[in-house]
Protein backbone atom coordinates (compact mmCIF):
# COMPACT_ATOMS: atom_id res chain seq x y z
CA UNK A 1 0.00 0.00 0.00
CA UNK A 2 1.01 3.71 -1.02
CA UNK A 3 2.27 5.13 1.79
CA UNK A 4 0.56 8.62 2.31
CA UNK A 5 2.82 11.58 1.98
CA UNK A 6 2.46 14.10 4.63
CA UNK A 7 3.94 18.06 4.72
CA UNK A 8 3.94 20.45 7.01
CA UNK A 9 2.04 24.01 6.20
CA UNK A 10 2.22 27.67 7.85
CA UNK A 11 -1.62 28.61 8.55
CA UNK A 12 -0.25 31.93 8.52
CA UNK A 13 1.77 32.12 5.44
CA UNK A 14 1.71 28.62 3.21
CA UNK A 15 5.19 28.04 3.68
CA UNK A 16 5.95 24.41 2.79
CA UNK A 17 8.25 21.81 4.45
CA UNK A 18 8.88 18.02 5.10
CA UNK A 19 9.55 18.61 8.41
CA UNK A 20 8.08 20.37 11.54
CA UNK A 21 9.54 23.47 12.30
CA UNK A 22 9.24 25.68 15.36
CA UNK A 23 9.30 29.15 13.77
CA UNK A 24 8.42 29.76 10.05
CA UNK A 25 11.34 30.77 7.69
CA UNK A 26 9.11 32.66 5.55
CA UNK A 27 7.00 35.21 7.72
CA UNK A 28 8.53 34.54 11.01
CA UNK A 29 5.70 32.98 12.86
CA UNK A 30 5.94 30.77 15.90
CA UNK A 31 3.80 27.47 16.61
CA UNK A 32 2.32 27.90 13.15
CA UNK A 33 3.21 24.53 10.79
CA UNK A 34 0.65 21.67 10.74
CA UNK A 35 0.64 18.71 9.66
CA UNK A 36 -1.11 18.75 6.13
CA UNK A 37 -1.77 15.36 3.81
CA UNK A 38 -0.31 15.68 -0.06
CA UNK A 39 -3.28 16.22 -1.64
CA UNK A 40 -3.85 12.92 -3.90
CA UNK A 41 -2.75 13.51 -7.43
CA UNK A 42 -0.56 16.87 -6.72
CA UNK A 43 -1.51 20.07 -5.26
CA UNK A 44 -0.28 21.67 -8.61
CA UNK A 45 -3.29 20.48 -10.73
CA UNK A 46 -5.25 23.43 -9.96
CA UNK A 47 -2.48 26.18 -9.30
CA UNK A 48 -2.46 26.88 -13.26
CA UNK A 49 -3.13 30.21 -14.41
CA UNK A 50 -5.93 32.15 -15.64
CA UNK A 51 -5.88 31.67 -19.50
CA UNK A 52 -3.08 28.86 -20.45
CA UNK A 53 -0.27 29.08 -23.37
CA UNK A 54 -1.10 31.90 -25.22
CA UNK A 55 0.77 35.14 -25.50
CA UNK A 56 -0.81 38.19 -27.16
CA UNK A 57 0.26 41.58 -28.18
CA UNK A 58 -0.73 43.88 -25.31
CA UNK A 59 -2.81 46.02 -27.84
CA UNK A 60 -4.09 43.44 -29.08
CA UNK A 61 -5.99 42.40 -25.89
CA UNK A 62 -9.42 43.09 -25.91
CA UNK A 63 -10.27 44.88 -22.43
CA UNK A 64 -14.25 45.34 -22.50
CA UNK A 65 -14.53 47.91 -20.34
CA UNK A 66 -14.52 46.70 -17.14
CA UNK A 67 -18.13 46.91 -16.14
CA UNK A 68 -19.61 47.49 -12.56
CA UNK A 69 -22.59 46.90 -11.00
CA UNK A 70 -24.08 48.49 -7.90
CA UNK A 71 -24.13 46.40 -4.42
CA UNK A 72 -27.53 48.72 -3.35
CA UNK A 73 -25.34 50.51 -1.18
CA UNK A 74 -23.54 53.63 -2.07
CA UNK A 75 -21.70 53.06 1.08
CA UNK A 76 -20.38 49.78 0.16
CA UNK A 77 -20.05 50.56 -3.63
CA UNK A 78 -17.96 53.41 -2.35
CA UNK A 79 -15.44 51.02 -0.46
CA UNK A 80 -15.41 48.79 -3.39
CA UNK A 81 -14.32 51.71 -6.08
CA UNK A 82 -17.78 52.71 -7.33
CA UNK A 83 -19.49 48.89 -7.29
CA UNK A 84 -18.59 45.38 -8.23
CA UNK A 85 -16.32 44.67 -11.17
CA UNK A 86 -17.89 41.88 -13.34
CA UNK A 87 -15.08 38.86 -13.14
CA UNK A 88 -13.82 39.86 -9.60
CA UNK A 89 -12.81 37.85 -6.64
CA UNK A 90 -14.02 40.13 -3.23
CA UNK A 91 -13.45 38.41 0.07
CA UNK A 92 -14.76 39.59 2.81
CA UNK A 93 -13.19 39.52 6.04
CA UNK A 94 -14.55 40.15 9.89
CA UNK A 95 -15.00 38.66 13.42
CA UNK A 96 -17.40 36.04 13.90
CA UNK A 97 -20.95 37.21 14.75
CA UNK A 98 -20.31 40.55 13.29
CA UNK A 99 -22.41 40.67 10.80
CA UNK A 100 -20.76 39.01 7.30
CA UNK A 101 -23.78 37.61 6.10
CA UNK A 102 -26.01 40.17 6.98
CA UNK A 103 -24.10 42.31 4.92
CA UNK A 104 -23.89 39.64 1.59
CA UNK A 105 -27.40 38.89 1.71
CA UNK A 106 -28.71 42.24 1.79
CA UNK A 107 -26.37 42.34 -1.49
CA UNK A 108 -27.35 39.15 -2.70
CA UNK A 109 -31.39 40.52 -2.41
CA UNK A 110 -30.44 43.91 -4.26
CA UNK A 111 -28.69 42.48 -7.33
CA UNK A 112 -30.97 40.04 -7.72
CA UNK A 113 -33.46 42.20 -7.92
CA UNK A 114 -31.94 43.78 -10.76
CA UNK A 115 -32.20 41.56 -13.12
CA UNK A 116 -28.92 39.66 -11.95
CA UNK A 117 -29.10 35.88 -10.83
CA UNK A 118 -27.37 35.15 -7.23
CA UNK A 119 -26.31 31.95 -6.05
CA UNK A 120 -25.64 32.48 -2.35
CA UNK A 121 -24.12 29.19 -1.37
CA UNK A 122 -23.40 28.51 3.01
CA UNK A 123 -21.47 26.12 4.15
CA UNK A 124 -22.47 26.98 7.94
CA UNK A 125 -26.12 27.31 8.08
CA UNK A 126 -29.26 25.21 6.43
CA UNK A 127 -31.26 27.31 3.41
CA UNK A 128 -34.10 27.60 6.56
CA UNK A 129 -31.87 29.18 8.52
CA UNK A 130 -30.99 31.69 5.50
CA UNK A 131 -34.68 32.24 5.10
CA UNK A 132 -35.26 33.17 8.58
CA UNK A 133 -32.69 35.96 8.24
CA UNK A 134 -33.88 36.54 5.04
CA UNK A 135 -37.48 36.78 6.57
CA UNK A 136 -36.50 39.04 9.14
CA UNK A 137 -34.15 41.15 6.88
CA UNK A 138 -37.36 41.85 4.84
CA UNK A 139 -35.04 40.03 1.15
CA UNK A 140 -35.66 37.41 -1.36
CA UNK A 141 -37.78 38.36 -3.84
CA UNK A 142 -35.62 38.81 -6.84
CA UNK A 143 -33.54 35.65 -8.77
CA UNK A 144 -31.49 34.48 -5.41
CA UNK A 145 -30.92 30.95 -5.05
CA UNK A 146 -29.17 29.17 -1.79
CA UNK A 147 -27.48 26.23 -1.47
CA UNK A 148 -26.11 24.61 1.41
CA UNK A 149 -23.44 23.01 0.82
CA UNK A 150 -19.25 22.40 1.68
CA UNK A 151 -18.46 20.05 -1.44
CA UNK A 152 -16.25 22.51 -4.20
CA UNK A 153 -16.77 20.04 -6.55
CA UNK A 154 -20.90 19.85 -6.27
CA UNK A 155 -20.59 24.06 -6.01
CA UNK A 156 -18.90 23.99 -9.15
CA UNK A 157 -21.95 22.06 -11.13
CA UNK A 158 -24.23 24.07 -9.60
CA UNK A 159 -22.24 27.37 -10.91
CA UNK A 160 -22.00 25.99 -13.86
CA UNK A 161 -25.64 24.55 -14.70
CA UNK A 162 -27.02 27.81 -12.98
CA UNK A 163 -24.84 30.25 -14.30
CA UNK A 164 -25.07 33.03 -11.46
CA UNK A 165 -24.20 36.55 -12.04
CA UNK A 166 -22.91 36.71 -8.75
CA UNK A 167 -21.64 33.93 -6.60
CA UNK A 168 -21.42 34.14 -2.52
CA UNK A 169 -19.43 31.44 -0.31
CA UNK A 170 -20.36 31.60 3.12
CA UNK A 171 -17.52 31.09 4.17
CA UNK A 172 -14.24 29.89 2.46
CA UNK A 173 -13.71 28.01 5.99
CA UNK A 174 -16.33 25.60 5.42
CA UNK A 175 -15.62 24.66 1.49
CA UNK A 176 -13.27 21.79 1.03
CA UNK A 177 -12.15 20.06 -2.03
CA UNK A 178 -12.18 16.25 -1.86
CA UNK A 179 -9.23 16.34 -3.79
CA UNK A 180 -7.61 17.33 -0.99
CA UNK A 181 -7.15 15.34 2.29
CA UNK A 182 -6.70 17.97 5.05
CA UNK A 183 -9.56 19.45 7.19
CA UNK A 184 -11.53 21.81 5.75
CA UNK A 185 -10.33 25.43 6.87
CA UNK A 186 -6.65 24.15 6.95
CA UNK A 187 -4.25 26.23 4.37
CA UNK A 188 -4.26 23.25 1.69
CA UNK A 189 -7.56 23.27 1.71
CA UNK A 190 -8.74 27.42 1.19
CA UNK A 191 -6.03 27.79 -1.11
CA UNK A 192 -7.42 25.01 -3.35
CA UNK A 193 -10.90 26.45 -2.91
CA UNK A 194 -10.19 29.45 -3.47
CA UNK A 195 -7.83 29.10 -6.59
CA UNK A 196 -11.07 26.71 -7.79
CA UNK A 197 -13.51 29.76 -7.03
CA UNK A 198 -10.76 32.17 -8.97
CA UNK A 199 -10.87 30.17 -12.21
CA UNK A 200 -14.41 30.04 -11.85
CA UNK A 201 -14.86 33.70 -11.47
CA UNK A 202 -13.05 34.75 -14.59
CA UNK A 203 -13.97 31.87 -16.71
CA UNK A 204 -17.85 32.75 -16.41
CA UNK A 205 -17.47 36.69 -15.99
CA UNK A 206 -19.45 36.56 -13.05
CA UNK A 207 -18.59 38.03 -9.71
CA UNK A 208 -17.90 35.92 -6.15
CA UNK A 209 -17.90 37.23 -2.95
CA UNK A 210 -16.11 34.88 -0.01
CA UNK A 211 -16.09 35.26 3.36
CA UNK A 212 -13.63 34.71 5.60
CA UNK A 213 -13.37 34.31 9.60
CA UNK A 214 -10.49 36.38 11.49
CA UNK A 215 -8.20 34.94 14.04
CA UNK A 216 -7.90 36.82 17.25
CA UNK A 217 -4.67 37.95 16.21
CA UNK A 218 -7.11 40.01 13.25
CA UNK A 219 -6.04 38.20 10.11
CA UNK A 220 -8.47 35.96 8.62
CA UNK A 221 -8.03 32.59 9.51
CA UNK A 222 -5.07 30.55 8.46
CA UNK A 223 -4.27 32.06 5.17
CA UNK A 224 -2.44 35.43 4.04
CA UNK A 225 -2.32 33.31 1.00
CA UNK A 226 -5.62 34.08 0.30
CA UNK A 227 -5.21 37.85 0.79
CA UNK A 228 -2.55 37.49 -2.02
CA UNK A 229 -4.80 35.47 -4.63
CA UNK A 230 -8.06 37.73 -4.69
CA UNK A 231 -8.84 40.98 -6.89
CA UNK A 232 -10.29 43.07 -3.20
CA UNK A 233 -10.13 42.30 0.45
CA UNK A 234 -12.77 43.91 2.74
CA UNK A 235 -12.89 43.73 6.30
CA UNK A 236 -15.81 44.02 7.90
CA UNK A 237 -15.50 46.08 12.07
CA UNK A 238 -16.97 47.03 14.70
CA UNK A 239 -17.52 46.77 18.64
CA UNK A 240 -19.72 43.61 19.60
CA UNK A 241 -21.38 46.21 21.95
CA UNK A 242 -22.05 49.32 19.27
CA UNK A 243 -23.92 49.01 16.52
CA UNK A 244 -22.04 50.76 14.57
CA UNK A 245 -19.94 48.74 12.02
CA UNK A 246 -17.51 49.84 9.25
CA UNK A 247 -16.19 48.10 5.61
CA UNK A 248 -12.79 48.96 4.93
CA UNK A 249 -10.73 48.11 1.60
CA UNK A 250 -7.89 46.83 2.72
CA UNK A 251 -6.78 45.60 -0.96
CA UNK A 252 -8.40 46.59 -4.02
CA UNK A 253 -6.95 45.87 -7.53
CA UNK A 254 -9.80 47.97 -8.59
CA UNK A 255 -10.13 51.09 -6.35
CA UNK A 256 -8.65 53.06 -3.35
CA UNK A 257 -8.36 51.66 -0.28
CA UNK A 258 -8.86 54.66 1.76
CA UNK A 259 -12.81 54.68 1.44
CA UNK A 260 -14.60 53.21 4.51
CA UNK A 261 -18.32 53.00 4.44
CA UNK A 262 -20.42 53.22 7.67
CA UNK A 263 -23.32 51.27 8.73
CA UNK A 264 -25.37 50.80 11.82
CA UNK A 265 -26.74 46.92 12.60
CA UNK A 266 -30.33 47.13 12.92
CA UNK A 267 -33.13 44.35 13.48
CA UNK A 268 -34.01 44.82 9.71
CA UNK A 269 -30.11 44.57 9.14
CA UNK A 270 -27.92 46.85 8.15
CA UNK A 271 -28.39 51.06 7.25
CA UNK A 272 -26.17 53.28 5.63
CA UNK A 273 -24.66 55.68 8.27
CA UNK A 274 -25.06 58.95 5.64
CA UNK A 275 -23.83 61.21 8.16
CA UNK A 276 -20.83 59.64 10.18
CA UNK A 277 -19.88 62.90 12.30
CA UNK A 278 -23.30 63.43 13.89
CA UNK A 279 -22.49 59.43 14.52
CA UNK A 280 -18.90 60.22 15.77
CA UNK A 281 -19.89 63.43 18.22
CA UNK A 282 -22.95 61.81 19.99
CA UNK A 283 -22.71 62.23 23.04
CA UNK A 284 -20.09 64.09 23.66
CA UNK A 285 -19.22 66.22 26.88
CA UNK A 286 -20.07 69.27 26.92
CA UNK A 287 -17.56 71.69 29.09
CA UNK A 288 -15.07 68.86 29.52
CA UNK A 289 -10.91 69.07 29.51
CA UNK A 290 -9.51 66.44 27.47
CA UNK A 291 -11.53 66.20 24.84
CA UNK A 292 -11.27 67.65 21.40
CA UNK A 293 -12.90 68.24 18.00
CA UNK A 294 -10.97 67.57 14.21
CA UNK A 295 -11.90 66.72 10.89
CA UNK A 296 -10.04 63.91 9.65
CA UNK A 297 -10.25 62.48 5.67
CA UNK A 298 -11.65 58.67 5.94
CA UNK A 299 -10.90 58.91 2.07
CA UNK A 300 -12.83 61.22 0.00
CA UNK A 301 -14.77 62.17 2.73
CA UNK A 302 -14.42 64.36 5.71
CA UNK A 303 -15.53 63.28 8.84
CA UNK A 304 -15.31 64.46 12.39
CA UNK A 305 -13.90 62.94 15.46
CA UNK A 306 -13.99 63.67 18.80
CA UNK A 307 -10.33 62.67 20.59
CA UNK A 308 -10.35 62.14 24.34
CA UNK A 309 -7.26 62.41 26.73
CA UNK A 310 -6.96 61.54 30.45
CA UNK A 311 -3.36 62.92 31.93
CA UNK A 312 -3.06 61.77 35.27
CA UNK A 313 -0.15 62.01 38.19
CA UNK A 314 1.77 58.41 38.20
CA UNK A 315 2.82 57.64 41.38
CA UNK A 316 4.74 55.20 40.23
CA UNK A 317 7.63 56.77 38.93
CA UNK A 318 6.77 55.34 35.46
CA UNK A 319 5.26 56.79 32.75
CA UNK A 320 1.93 55.00 31.52
CA UNK A 321 1.01 55.62 28.09
CA UNK A 322 -2.30 54.27 26.38
CA UNK A 323 -3.61 54.78 22.94
CA UNK A 324 -6.53 53.50 21.08
CA UNK A 325 -7.16 54.74 17.66
CA UNK A 326 -3.85 56.54 17.10
CA UNK A 327 -0.26 55.11 16.40
CA UNK A 328 1.57 55.30 19.79
CA UNK A 329 4.45 56.57 18.84
CA UNK A 330 2.95 59.27 16.84
CA UNK A 331 1.88 60.09 20.14
CA UNK A 332 4.77 60.05 22.21
CA UNK A 333 6.39 62.35 19.63
CA UNK A 334 3.21 64.72 20.07
CA UNK A 335 3.94 64.63 24.58
CA UNK A 336 7.03 64.82 23.61
CA UNK A 337 6.90 68.44 21.72
CA UNK A 338 4.27 69.50 24.32
CA UNK A 339 6.65 68.80 26.87
CA UNK A 340 9.72 70.55 25.25
CA UNK A 341 8.07 73.32 23.15
CA UNK A 342 5.08 74.38 25.26
CA UNK A 343 6.73 73.82 28.71
CA UNK A 344 4.16 71.18 29.70
CA UNK A 345 5.60 69.35 32.40
CA UNK A 346 3.91 65.77 31.46
CA UNK A 347 6.92 63.62 31.00
CA UNK A 348 6.10 61.71 35.02
CA UNK A 349 2.37 61.30 34.06
CA UNK A 350 0.04 58.81 32.84
CA UNK A 351 -1.26 59.63 29.29
CA UNK A 352 -4.42 58.50 28.16
CA UNK A 353 -5.72 59.18 24.36
CA UNK A 354 -9.11 57.55 22.88
CA UNK A 355 -10.59 58.02 19.73
CA UNK A 356 -13.81 58.14 20.17
CA UNK A 357 -16.38 55.71 18.01
CA UNK A 358 -13.60 52.68 17.45
CA UNK A 359 -12.01 54.48 14.27
CA UNK A 360 -8.48 54.94 14.01
CA UNK A 361 -6.76 57.96 12.72
CA UNK A 362 -3.93 57.62 10.61
CA UNK A 363 -3.12 60.81 9.14
CA UNK A 364 -0.93 63.64 11.25
CA UNK A 365 -3.72 66.41 10.52
CA UNK A 366 -4.84 65.15 13.60
CA UNK A 367 -1.94 66.26 15.22
CA UNK A 368 -3.12 69.50 16.53
CA UNK A 369 -5.90 67.91 17.86
CA UNK A 370 -4.37 65.03 19.95
CA UNK A 371 -1.73 67.60 21.21
CA UNK A 372 -4.31 69.87 22.68
CA UNK A 373 -6.60 67.08 24.11
CA UNK A 374 -3.64 66.11 26.29
CA UNK A 375 -3.22 69.82 27.03
CA UNK A 376 -6.30 70.32 27.85
CA UNK A 377 -6.60 67.60 30.58
CA UNK A 378 -3.61 68.34 31.94
CA UNK A 379 -4.21 72.15 32.25
CA UNK A 380 -7.87 71.19 33.27
CA UNK A 381 -9.55 74.15 31.32
CA UNK A 382 -11.64 72.97 28.39
CA UNK A 383 -11.50 73.62 24.88
CA UNK A 384 -14.27 75.80 23.34
CA UNK A 385 -17.28 73.09 22.37
CA UNK A 386 -17.69 74.83 19.00
CA UNK A 387 -14.11 74.89 18.10
CA UNK A 388 -12.72 72.30 15.68
CA UNK A 389 -9.32 71.74 15.62
CA UNK A 390 -7.01 70.77 12.25
CA UNK A 391 -2.85 70.34 11.80
CA UNK A 392 -0.07 68.65 11.87
CA UNK A 393 2.78 69.79 14.02
CA UNK A 394 6.28 69.31 13.64
CA UNK A 395 9.38 68.33 15.86
CA UNK A 396 9.99 72.02 16.60
CA UNK A 397 6.80 72.51 17.82
CA UNK A 398 5.15 74.05 14.29
CA UNK A 399 1.91 73.59 12.93
CA UNK A 400 1.79 72.92 9.27
CA UNK A 401 -1.02 73.05 6.46
CA UNK A 402 -2.81 69.94 5.75
CA UNK A 403 -4.66 68.32 2.26
CA UNK A 404 -8.20 69.16 1.38
CA UNK A 405 -8.31 72.15 4.15
CA UNK A 406 -12.03 73.19 2.65
CA UNK A 407 -13.96 69.81 2.79
CA UNK A 408 -13.02 69.64 6.44
CA UNK A 409 -13.99 72.98 7.33
CA UNK A 410 -17.36 72.64 5.53
CA UNK A 411 -18.17 69.76 6.88
CA UNK A 412 -17.08 71.05 10.54
CA UNK A 413 -19.51 74.51 9.74
CA UNK A 414 -22.02 71.75 8.28
CA UNK A 415 -21.86 69.79 11.84
CA UNK A 416 -22.32 73.36 13.63
CA UNK A 417 -18.96 74.62 14.67
CA UNK A 418 -18.03 77.83 14.98
CA UNK A 419 -14.54 78.41 15.26
CA UNK A 420 -11.60 76.79 13.63
CA UNK A 421 -7.81 76.81 14.52
CA UNK A 422 -5.25 75.85 11.87
CA UNK A 423 -1.98 76.21 10.01
CA UNK A 424 -1.21 79.46 8.82
CA UNK A 425 -0.15 77.94 5.29
CA UNK A 426 -3.68 76.14 4.90
CA UNK A 427 -4.69 80.63 3.61
CA UNK A 428 -6.41 80.14 0.70
CA UNK A 429 -10.07 79.46 2.31
CA UNK A 430 -13.23 80.70 0.27
CA UNK A 431 -16.67 80.30 1.42
CA UNK A 432 -16.29 79.34 5.01
CA UNK A 433 -18.48 81.44 7.65
CA UNK A 434 -16.76 80.35 10.70
CA UNK A 435 -13.98 82.58 12.63
CA UNK A 436 -10.55 81.28 11.37
CA UNK A 437 -7.61 81.54 13.33
CA UNK A 438 -4.32 80.99 11.98
CA UNK A 439 -1.34 79.54 14.22
CA UNK A 440 2.05 78.29 13.34
CA UNK A 441 3.47 77.34 16.42
CA UNK A 442 2.23 75.59 19.30
CA UNK A 443 3.18 77.91 21.70
CA UNK A 444 0.77 80.67 20.02
CA UNK A 445 -2.04 77.49 20.41
CA UNK A 446 -1.52 76.88 24.19
CA UNK A 447 -1.28 80.51 24.39
CA UNK A 448 -4.45 80.88 22.56
CA UNK A 449 -6.68 77.94 24.13
CA UNK A 450 -5.47 77.88 27.50
N1 LIG B 1 -33.18 40.16 15.80
C1 LIG B 1 -32.08 40.88 15.68
N2 LIG B 1 -32.08 42.19 15.90
C2 LIG B 1 -30.99 42.93 15.77
N3 LIG B 1 -29.81 42.45 15.42
C3 LIG B 1 -29.71 41.14 15.18
C4 LIG B 1 -30.84 40.29 15.29
N4 LIG B 1 -30.43 39.04 14.99
C5 LIG B 1 -29.12 39.14 14.69
N5 LIG B 1 -28.69 40.39 14.81
C6 LIG B 1 -27.34 40.90 14.58
O1 LIG B 1 -26.73 40.17 13.56
C7 LIG B 1 -25.47 39.73 13.97
C8 LIG B 1 -25.14 38.43 13.29
O2 LIG B 1 -25.11 38.69 11.91
P1 LIG B 1 -24.49 37.66 10.88
O3 LIG B 1 -25.02 36.30 11.15
O4 LIG B 1 -24.69 38.28 9.55
O5 LIG B 1 -22.97 37.73 11.27
P2 LIG B 1 -21.78 36.88 10.67
O6 LIG B 1 -20.61 37.78 10.64
O7 LIG B 1 -22.20 36.24 9.40
O8 LIG B 1 -21.62 35.78 11.79
P3 LIG B 1 -20.90 34.36 11.71
O9 LIG B 1 -19.49 34.62 11.98
O10 LIG B 1 -21.58 33.60 12.80
O11 LIG B 1 -21.19 33.82 10.35
C9 LIG B 1 -25.56 39.59 15.44
O12 LIG B 1 -24.32 39.73 16.08
C10 LIG B 1 -26.48 40.73 15.79
O13 LIG B 1 -25.72 41.90 15.95
MG1 LIG C 1 -22.31 34.22 8.83
ZN1 LIG D 1 4.83 31.39 7.60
Amino acid sequence: MAKIKTKFVCQECGYETAKWLGKCPSCGQWNTFVEEMESRDGDTKNQRGISRGKIEKIQHITSSKKERFSTGSAEMDRVLGGGIIKSSLILVGGDPGIGKSTLLLQVADYVSRNNLKVLYISGEESGEQIKIRADRLGVGEGELYVLAETNIDIIKEFVEKEEPDLLILDSIQTIYSPEVVSAPGSVSQVREVTAMVMRMTKVRNMASFIVGHVTKAGAIAGPRVLEHMVDTVLYFEGERHFSYRILRAVKNRFGSTNEIGIFEMREQGLVEVENPSEVFLKGRPVDSYGTVVTAAMEGTRPVLIEIQALVTYSPAGFANRVMTGIDKNRASMLIAVLEKKAGLGIQSSDVFINVTGGLQLREPASDLAILCAVASSFKEIPVDFKTVLIGEVGLTGEIRGVNSIEKRLTEAQKMGFERAVIAESNDTIKDINMEIIHVNNIRQVMDLLF
